[in-house]
């Protein structure tokens, strides 16, 4: 079955779900949505389920990715990534490439998505999603792999008053929605 309304609830919760949450476990939280939401993408362009249904989930992936994935990209860039030590630079500015690279794919999932959501039963809509699904998910699932192996870890060791610090501008961006 798929889940619905996973990614409701997001305004004001400061990202990665509740703000007394340390900061590792907010990066990874949001990384475990963008697992869950790219499965359901994949159960969607599969014509999984009923057309409401389908309909339904569409409409929570074209959500979650139009807002919650792009905050979570936009807390590593600005928030994260910047903070980290200067050896993890060159792997840092390697995960913010990829960031710039997924974003036209996402869009497109998004708006094909947007389609199903509103009812469109169109076979070209469910090919184009299918094969941006297919495109996408291995190199995201191997860019979320990528961060928490290389620099997800730095982050606990960051000294608090910088992970509060990131806090803070993760919880005002997500506010200021
Ligand atoms: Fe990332
Ligand atoms: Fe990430």
């Amino acid at each position: 079955m798929i889940p619905m309304g996973l990614s409701r609830g997001g305004k004001g919760n400061g990202g990665g779900g509740g703000r007394n949450r340390s900061l590792n476990e907010r990066l990874l939280r949001c990384h475990e949505k963008i697992r869950t939401f790219l499965a359901i993408a994949a159960r969607v362009a599969a014509r999984a389920g009923a057309p409401k249904e389908r309909a339904d989930a569409a409409a929570d992936v074209a959500r979650y990715f139009g807002s919650a994935f792009f905050d979570h990209a936009a807390d590593e860039d600005e928030s994260i990534f910047p903070r980290l030590p200067q050896e993890l630079a060159a792997l840092a500015a390697r995960a913010g490439a990829e960031h710039v690279r997924d974003e036209p794919i996402v869009r497109v999932m998004i708006e094909e998505c947007d389609l199903i959501s509103q009812g469109v039963e169109d076979e070209a809509v469910y090919e184009k999603l299918a094969g941006v699904v297919s495109e996408l998910t291995p190199r995201l699932l191997e860019h979320l792999t990528f961060e928490e192996d290389y620099l997800i870890p730095a982050v606990s060791e960051l000294d608090p008053a910088l992970q509060t610090a990131a806090l803070e501008e993760m919880a005002q961006r997500r506010d200021a929605r």
